[in-house]
């Protein structure tokens, strides 16, 4: 209740509204892609962490939806639960973090509650992940062949042939080249690029309805990245898979989402349309990351970069956790969670000081 109590005690500026439902991002049609299918629910999600002795939190009851067909964005600096909340997603949490509170529901079943075998037939068939780390994720001890095609083996049973066409076809959508000749390599025997190209390849080749790519151009030059994501881009259209897209940098985001999820301190801070959040950002984080971004024009000049870091998951933490850092905050903002505000259909934000003003 604080949330809604909080924002109704002040008279909000004209258009401002408090969030519908708790901070539930409610349908959003202003992405040019977006049907309106949800495809995907976070309600509340919290997960917990076990460190140093004691239960810990490192993400608090977020809630936000995927749309079939959409590239959705998730930003934030390191250790903010960026990549925690897509494990819990894939149900992939390592065994010192878990599920503490909230839902996950995909199609509408719950994937808290699934039970192991129905899981499995989930992953690596209509939801895939791309890791972080493109060599330590492949088998070193497995042709590339085997490894991209492994997903239609498993889930599809299709005969060796069949898979063999659909492992070149997914080799050549993802642009590299000779595909009979890669399917023979192992992973050590191709560049960062390449393998990055395999990752999603084997992700791909089952057509997923959901792909969660976390941080797939971080290693790579920029040229490589360009057409990483000119690729992820393309398999999102041809094949309408929504695409989680996870990355600690906003101009690469900005490539290529259709909406944006900016995270702090396991807390959603800003939600909107790319366009709202590059060119209208209204919590103080979100304007301190699109400052940090370096352009031409700095030549000379010092980077800009957001004073101090992101709490870790054992310190105490202020009712707004980005308090510490911010320049704008008020004496409330150590003291009451921060309301959720939509401040334009489908722009969430949860501040205290939206545009400066207390709200
Ligand atoms: N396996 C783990 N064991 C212990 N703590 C973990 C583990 N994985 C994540 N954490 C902690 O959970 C918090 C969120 O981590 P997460 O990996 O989701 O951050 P992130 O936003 O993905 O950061 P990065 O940009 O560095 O990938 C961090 O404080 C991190 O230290
Ligand atoms: S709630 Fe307060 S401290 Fe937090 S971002 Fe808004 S103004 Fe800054
Ligand atoms: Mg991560």
């Amino acid at each position: 209740m604080l949330y809604l109590f909080s924002a109704a005690l002040f008279l909000p500026q004209a258009g401002i509204q408090a969030c519908p439902g708790m901070g539930i991002i409610m349908n959003n049609n202003s992405s040019n892609k977006n049907t309106g299918e949800v495809l995907l629910q976070i309600r509340d999600l919290s997960i917990g962490i076990h460190e140093a002795g004691g239960v810990y939190t490192a993400v608090d009851s977020i809630s936000y939806d995927v749309y079939a067909g959409e590239i959705l964005g998730v930003v934030g600096e390191s250790g903010c639960g960026k990549t925690v909340t897509n494990l819990a997603i894939m149900g992939l949490l390592p065994d010192v973090l878990f599920v503490k509170g909230g839902s996950i529901l995909y199609k509408n079943r719950d994937l808290n509650a699934i039970k192991p075998a129905e899981r499995a037939l989930l992953n690596g068939d209509e939801m895939a992940m791309i890791y972080q780390e493109p060599l330590t994720s492949l088998n070193p001890l497995m042709k590339i062949g085997k490894q991209v095609g492994e997903p239609l083996r498993i889930h599809h049973k299709l005969p060796k042939e069949k898979i063999r066409e659909r492992v070149i076809e997914v080799l050549g959508d993802v642009d590299l080249p000779d595909p009979e000749e890669i399917m023979e390599r192992y992973p050590h025997q191709l560049s960062g690029g390449q393998r990055q190209r395999v990752m999603i390849a084997m992700a791909a080749i089952t057509r997923p309805r959901l792909l969660i790519a976390d941080e797939p151009t971080t290693a790579l030059d920029v040229t490589v990245q360009a057409q990483i994501l000119q690729l992820l881009k393309r398999l999102n259209r041809k094949y309408r898979t929504s695409i989680i897209f996870i990355s600690h940098d906003l101009a690469v985001i900005n490539q290529i989402c259709d909406r944006v999820i900016v995270m702090y301190a396991g807390k959603i801070a800003e939600v909107g349309t790319t366009r709202m959040i590059m060119d209208s950002p209204a919590h103080e984080y979100t304007k301190g990351l699109i400052r940090s971004i370096p352009t031409m024009d700095q030549k000379g000049s010092d980077l800009h970069c957001i004073p101090g870091h992101v709490p870790s998951t054992t310190d105490d933490k202020l009712p707004c956790p980005f308090a510490d850092r911010c320049t704008i905050g008020e004496a409330v903002c150590r003291k009451e969670a921060p309301p959720c505000l939509e401040i334009e259909p489908g722009h969430i934000v949860y501040c205290h000081c939206v545009s400066g003003q207390r709200q």
